[in-house]
């Protein structure tokens, strides 16, 4: 069994070859003595030609009109150069087999252009479509990446939990977590809100989670941290969960989060690590997904392997979060958001930094005013900014948001106390500066805007195989 990676050369190298092909049909074209099926086994984005003459075995089933869009079928035959000019190599079929029938009246993924936001509406079957295969082969290599980058520079991989007690952000953007234990006898039909669970039959959903209170996490960093304090430099790379409910083509309320967190280190190294784990990533899809990555760069955005490449290559802008605020309020364009040194960035700001301001390179923002960032970030001398920082890049906005822990036990308490926070419930998490506390440093990156930044792909909804977003979860 064999795929056709690899794009014409690696094709043409195997001409002569006896291969079984197995995929599913794109197209079948009947001609008068044979016929042309056109097959993809989801390694690549170019489809294998397929001849097969009217006396090989199971040629019948074409006759039935059984090789149909979207049936799936096995194809003994032998690897030749091919005689058209659309590819170098097809296969001449000596066996066919269906395995599978497709009825072509209903099957909707038909080769002609479907729209993304169908598509959506029919999540199982998108992954049978050239962008979307591609996508999905894009990610995984993305995800490999990561842990080679990680691993390699010595990094230990940890598993953060995903119910917690913790609102890291503080933003309070949490979904409850319930033990719906409903009783044997109720109806399976019975609206989950009418279950009795409780004795008097309401359910807090506060205190739910056998009695307590849990949501599903919206970072995996304080625990990190906790790590970090031990085995020094450590990553997570899981799912997180923000119950916004925004509708833009950047947000879901279920993405996955990389938050590598670093001890000894400081606001320099953490920059330091999220541009060479930004450029790593990025030069390893141009090397190891070249069809993919061209097809992107023919489909969906035409400059897209120079910009990565330029990403790849050069040094990444820092600028302070005051500089830019002095671009942007001298800026001639006209933002929805009025700009002013204390507010926070929004998605219109962020891009024309990244955008105009500095062409289309990433740019590292940093010391944000304290007020607009979380409890955890460390107080700067001016005693106004925190050492925090975000990287932004062209069309994603925000794709990296980090900052250097407060490891100041005192320093802590009180911005904890200011802005009301429970130090009881965070007792833990304070006692990582009660025991041996060291300067530490982290970020987080949004998975799915990284393959939106290196697919070109424009709504995030098309960057993760089934998208939660408000209103559907229904795959
Ligand atoms: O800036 P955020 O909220 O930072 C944190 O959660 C820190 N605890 C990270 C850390 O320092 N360890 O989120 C980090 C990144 C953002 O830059 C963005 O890329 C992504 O997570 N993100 C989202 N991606 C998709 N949908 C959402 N609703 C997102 N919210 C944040
Ligand atoms: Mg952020």
């Amino acid at each position: 069994i064999v795929d056709i990676k690899g794009g014409p050369d690696e094709g043409l190298k195997r001409v002569g070859e006896q291969l079984l092909v197995r995929g599913w049909v794109r197209t079948c074209r009947l001609q008068k003595a044979f016929s042309f099926i056109e097959v993809n086994d989801g390694s690549t984005v170019s489809n294998l030609q397929a001849i097969a003459t009217a006396n090989i075995e199971g040629y019948e089933k074409i006759d039935l009109g059984l090789i149909t869009t979207g049936s799936s079928v096995l194809l003994d035959g032998v690897l030749v150069e091919s005689q058209g000019s659309k590819q170098k190599v097809e296969l001449q079929v000596s066996k066919l087999t269906l395995v599978g029938e497709s009825d072509a009246t209903t099957f909707p993924v038909q080769k002609k252009k479907l729209s993304r936001e169908y598509l959506r509406t029919i999540a199982h079957l998108r992954p049978r479509t050239n962008t979307f295969g591609a996508v999905a082969r894009v990610r995984s290599a993305l995800a490999f990446a990561t842990h080679k980058f990680f691993q390699e520079m010595g990094f230990v991989w940890l598993a953060s939990p995903i119910v917690t007690a913790a609102d890291c952000e503080g933003a309070g953007e949490q979904f409850c977590v319930t033990t719906l234990i409903p009783n044997s006898h109720t109806n399976p039909n019975t609206p989950i809100n009418k279950i009795p669970c409780t004795k008097d039959g309401l359910i807090d959903w506060s205190q739910d989670f056998f009695g307590r209170p849990a949501y599903l996490t919206v970072s995996g960093q304080l625990n990190a941290e906790t790590y970090a304090t031990a085995l020094c430099d450590v990553y997570t790379f899981g799912p997180t969960f923000r119950a916004e409910n925004s509708n833009t083509s950047r947000h879901l309320a279920e993405f996955w989060m990389i938050e590598p967190e670093l001890a000894f280190a400081d606001l320099k190294d953490d920059m330091a690590c999220a541009s060479a784990y930004l450029q790593y990533v990025v030069k390893y899809i141009l090397d190891n997904c070249k069809e993919d990555m061209e097809f992107f760069s023919t489909w969906i955005e035409k400059d897209l392997t120079t910009r990565l490449t330029n990403v790849a290559e050069k040094e990444i802008i820092h600028v302070t979060y005051s500089d830019v605020i002095d671009i942007l309020s001298k800026a001639k364009k006209k933002f929805e958001f009025p700009v002013k040194w204390g507010c926070d960035l929004q998605s219109e700001h962020e891009r024309y930094i990244a955008e105009d301001a500095f062409e289309g390179s990433p740019v590292i923002v940093t010391d944000y005013p304290k007020d607009i960032k979380a409890f955890y970030m460390r107080e700067n001398d001016d005693g106004k900014t925190v050492a925090a920082m975000d990287l932004l890049v062209p069309r994603v906005g925000e794709l990296i948001g980090g900052s250097q822990r407060e490891e100041r036990l005192e320093k802590l308490e009180k911005r904890m106390d200011a802005l009301g926070l429970n130090k009881d419930s965070y007792w833990w998490y304070l006692d990582l500066r009660r025991y041996g506390s060291v300067p530490h440093a982290g970020f987080g990156l949004g998975f799915e805007r990284l393959v939106q930044f290196a697919t070109g792909i424009e709504n995030i909804r098309d960057a993760i195989p089934f998208p939660r977003t408000p209103g559907s979860a229904d795959f």
